[in-house]
């Protein structure tokens, strides 16, 4: 029997995945998602225990360390993914917060599996939390488990933290099952969100929903949380916005093998004046559609020149399942071979569009190559990729078109901020990255730094931490 730990990571899915191969063999490699690339490396710097699933249903691990690292695999069967991860994490509370830009699914069949599902990763949590510890809960798929976990364990202390938006109450408030989730959510010493629009969301249905006295008072970012008494337990709800490992990518970035393969990237792609670039899951609420639109309406003006600018979009396939990703999936590859058909030359394609992940080093130098990194999502938690571009860019070059409905934007004032859903302005803004004063590229993506290099993960997690009263960090 292993001995219980003092500080563990309780995420949907580990921070590594497994993958089989046909021919039956299989492999760990890292998993999708801004939520594993901003906790690992923290959590690789302590010791701790993350718990989660390994990503493909029905396969039983045993728990295993890895890189210093104590991984405790969850199994979920394949109607669990089906109902609880396909269905209701993703089909009805993954557009749901994400202000309904798809419709989302509300199936009863699919809540029960998520209540059960939580059940099962509270008791995976209770069964390996030393006396005393701190049991930090992560993102929408496991609201029910703070409280679920209390019940069983009420020594431990719990954090839990949002990564993607919490809604407007008006859609909050269609859930047919909002009641549960704010009382699982309750469940937790400190609530956190990235914004304090969310925490400020949030106190709001704590009053609605459960009849509690939230307090009235304005919360800040990383300050000033509010508090709700439930019962006699005190429950704080903050504002976090989450970062990056800045100094790390910073570093990978300045390397001599990384800045040759920039440039071997831009040969490739026949050393274009400009280069675009756009880097996401294969997800509808990241304006994939919206940037290429965009492009596309400005090569049919001729105010950009095919011979001068191509596009590179790598999109890590997501969520293959869901029939909302399939439908824009379809919508994506049509405008990608629209353009280029009407705009590419033999071995010259305007938009280089890789469904694939890539790994870190290869993205650190796709990003040192891009001129103009577009970020355009709908609505977005926070976005980390366009942290990770600004932090790449030790050189100053380099300019960013940031969606104003991205958390990041807040932080980012001085990209070039757009409305996805005007596409003028989008255009206008494209056009402008691309044709900037090299000064004044330099003046903003200096400004960008000193927010990106000062704010990282490391302090993201010791600002939660310590509002948390944690003691299980060494
Ligand atoms: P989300 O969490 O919704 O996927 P974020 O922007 O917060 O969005 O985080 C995405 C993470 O996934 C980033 O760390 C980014 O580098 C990584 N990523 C996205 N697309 C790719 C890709 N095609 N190849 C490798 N990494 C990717
Ligand atoms: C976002 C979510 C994470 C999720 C990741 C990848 O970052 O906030 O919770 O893990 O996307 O999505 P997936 O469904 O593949 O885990």
């Amino acid at each position: 029997m292993n001995s219980g730990a003092d500080f563990i990571v309780v995420a949907n899915r580990l921070p590594v995945d497994l993958e089989r191969a046909p021919d039956g063999t299989q492999r760990w490699k890292h998993s999708p998602g801004g939520l594993v690339s901003a906790l690992e490396p923290f959590l690789r710097s302590k010791s701790g225990a993350w718990v989660g699933w390994p990503g493909v249903a029905d396969v039983d691990v045993d728990e295993f360390e890895d890189d210093g690292l104590r991984l405790i695999p969850v199994t979920l069967s394949a109607t669990d993914v089906r109902d609880y991860y396909e269905g209701f994490s993703n089909a009805t509370l993954w557009p749901l917060y994400h202000d309904v830009v798809e419709a989302p699914v509300f199936d009863r069949a699919w809540w029960d599996s998520y209540v059960k599902v939580n059940h099962r990763f509270a008791e995976a949590a209770a069964a390996v939390a030393s006396p005393g510890a701190t049991v930090w809960v992560q993102d929408y798929q496991l609201q029910l488990v703070p409280q679920l976990l209390r019940e069983q364990r009420p020594d431990l202390r719990i954090g839990f933290f949002l990564h993607i938006p919490f809604p407007p109450v008006e859609l909050f408030m269609q859930l047919p099952w909002r009641t549960e989730i704010v009382r699982g959510l309750l469940g937790a010493d400190l609530v956190g969100f990235h914004r304090p629009g969310g925490a400020q969301n949030f106190l709001w249905l704590a009053r609605r929903l459960v009849g509690l006295e939230p307090s009235r008072a304005a919360v800040g970012v990383r300050t000033r949380p509010g508090l709700i008494h439930v019962g006699d337990r005190p429950v704080r709800v903050g504002a976090f916005p989450i970062s990056i490992d800045s100094a790390g990518l910073d570093g990978l970035a300045r390397k001599r093998d990384t800045i040759q393969r920039a440039q071997q990237i831009r040969a490739d792609l026949g050393n274009p004046k400009k280069i675009l670039l756009g880097v996401d899951r294969l997800d509808y609420t990241k304006g994939i559609d919206v940037r290429l639109n965009a492009l596309q309406e400005l090569l049919i003006e001729g105010r950009v020149d095919p011979d001068e600018v191509t596009m590179v979009q790598l999109a890590t396939p997501s969520r293959e399942r869901v029939e909302h990703y399939q439908r824009m999936r379809q919508g994506i590859e049509q405008v990608v071979s629209r353009i280029n058909g009407e705009f590419g030359k033999v071995g010259h394609p305007v938009v280089h569009y890789l469904h694939q992940s890539v790994d870190r080093r290869e993205l650190v130098a796709f990003y040192s190559a891009a001129d103009v990194m577009l970020v355009t999502p709908v609505r977005d938690g926070m976005n980390l990729v366009c942290k990770e571009y600004v932090a790449c860019r030790h050189d100053l070059g380099g300019t960013l078109v940031l969606s104003e409905f991205a958390g990041a934007a807040a932080e980012l004032t001085s990209a070039f901020l757009v409305n996805p859903h005007d596409l003028d302005g989008v255009k206008n803004a494209l056009h402008a990255a691309l044709t900037i004063d090299p000064a004044e590229g330099r003046r903003r993506m200096r400004a960008l730094r000193r927010q990106v290099l000062t704010h990282d993960v490391d302090r993201w997690a010791r600002s939660f931490l310590e509002a948390l009263g944690s003691q299980g960090l060494n």
